[in-house]
């Protein structure tokens, strides 16, 4: 407790400008336990950081309208519906979307250039919603092109200084900009979360905690079940298995194209590719994705199996019986919340107790290189590789 009330305190201070000199000072346990005291007698508010957007389309603004869920979805309505945040400012190359977004979220604070606002408006926190590639089109518009907008703006936020980043995936198109982005991310002490929303969604949780639980017995298997593209759709799916495994090391990663006599040039995948992967975890588990259904996985043990079906919809825990087989177990229905919410207020909470994100970059990097493993794989005849063989600079453009 002493501990971590120190560094949430510290932190405190730091956000306010409140002068300390030694973070386990004299000073710093005064103004903690008055704090505290405070708390206690209800009378601290409870600090709310300055949220700020770029790229103002529909995951920064407007996917509310397109009746995906009535639970706060983009990072304007998500940051407006969360008490520990406040939205400050807006940036896009757009005038229209400026104006739209002054219009719906009544925020005057609204600029072109990035840098400019982040330093007239000093955020805690950015949330980078912009195409990937920096581009509408759904394929490059050369074999020389490659724009990596999600990499070039968490870098240079990381750089300025900002507190935290939630950055829409998949965050690099390639390993070096992957590489680039965590070691800007470690240098700044900046806590990240990316776009990988099954992380955050409340309903994937009793599935992970039968896993976690050991009510499995021995984990054997993970399947995800869906026909994706790449680096837009695979990102979550391998984070979503990842995160129910416990985020286990991928040691092994093998894949293909859908297209199978697609040749890889010059480093360079022209547009986001459909494809089917194979995962070895770290313990021995087995990861599959699968081209059918809508958006399920299954972890299966020794002792059980536990599925989550139609993106999430519902569960199944089905646990072996004495005599033999396997019979279904009811588990507690999950009312949803906003997993844009909980994404943004992990950077919060994180912050304030020292501790790393949900989706921290270590993870995001490790996933970004599974992806991008697979089209090394594909390229390679579809052979098993460590992630690490991925060439550094092998581009796969995606939105
Ligand atoms: N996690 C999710 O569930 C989810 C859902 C939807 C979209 N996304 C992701 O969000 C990202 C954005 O997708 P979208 O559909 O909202 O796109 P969009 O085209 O609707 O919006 C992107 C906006 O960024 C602006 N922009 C481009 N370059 C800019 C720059 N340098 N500075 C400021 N603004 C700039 C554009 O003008 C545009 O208004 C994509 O990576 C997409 O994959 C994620």
């Amino acid at each position: 407790m002493g501990d971590c009330f120190a560094t949430a305190t510290a932190s405190i201070l730091r956000r306010t400008g409140a002068e300390y000199s030694d973070s386990r000072g004299a000073g710093l346990r005064a103004f903690g336990q008055q704090l505290q005291l405070n708390l206690l007698n209800g009378r601290a508010k409870v600090k709310t950081y300055r949220v700020a957007i770029v790229g103002l389309g529909r995951m920064g603004s407007t996917i509310d309208d397109e009746g995906h869920t009535t639970l706060p979805y983009s990072v304007a309505s998500a940051t407006t519906a969360s008490s520990r945040l406040e939205l400050v400012a807006g940036c896009d190359l757009v005038a229209e979307k400026r104006e739209r977004f002054t219009d719906r979220w009544g925020v005057q604070a609204v600029y072109e250039d990035m840098r400019k606002m982040v330093e007239a408006e000093r955020p805690d926190l950015v949330a980078v919603c912009t195409r990937a590639a920096g581009t509408d089109q759904r394929e490059a518009p050369s074999a020389n092109y490659r724009v990596d907008l999600h990499a070039d703006l968490t870098v240079e936020l990381a750089n300025m200084g900002v507190s935290m980043l939630y950055v829409e995936k998949a965050m690099a198109c390639s390993m070096r900009r992957a590489d680039e982005i965590r070691a800007a991310i470690q240098k700044n002490n900046c806590a990240l979360n990316t776009g990988v929303l099954r992380r955050f969604d409340n309903r994937y949780e009793p599935v992970r905690d039968v896993v976690l639980g050991g009510r499995l017995g021995e984990v054997k298997a993970a399947i995800h079940y869906a026909a994706s593209s790449l680096l837009h759709g695979h990102i979550h799916s391998m984070d979503t298995l990842s995160w129910l495994l416990g985020d286990p090391a991928i040691d092994r990663v093998r894949g293909q194209f859908d297209d199978a006599d697609y040749v890889i040039e010059d480093n360079h995948v022209a547009s986001d590719p459909r494809a089917t992967y194979q995962l070895r975890f770290a313990g021995g588990v087995d990861a599959w994705s699968l081209p059918a259904a809508h958006w399920e996985f299954e972890i299966l043990g020794t002792d059980g199996g536990v599925r989550s079906f139609n993106n999430g919809t519902s569960s199944q825990l089905r646990l072996a019986t004495e005599g033999g087989g396997w019979e279904e177990v009811p588990l507690a229905p999950v009312t949803p919340t906003s997993t844009v919410v909980s994404c943004l207020e992990d950077l919060v909470n994180s912050l304030e107790a020292g501790q790393m994100t949900r989706g921290h970059v270590e993870i995001t990097h490790q996933i970004t290189q599974a992806c991008l493993g697979v089209a090394e794989s594909h390229r390679q005849g579809g052979r098993w590789l460590k992630p690490a063989e991925v060439a550094p600079d092998l581009y796969v453009f995606h939105i």
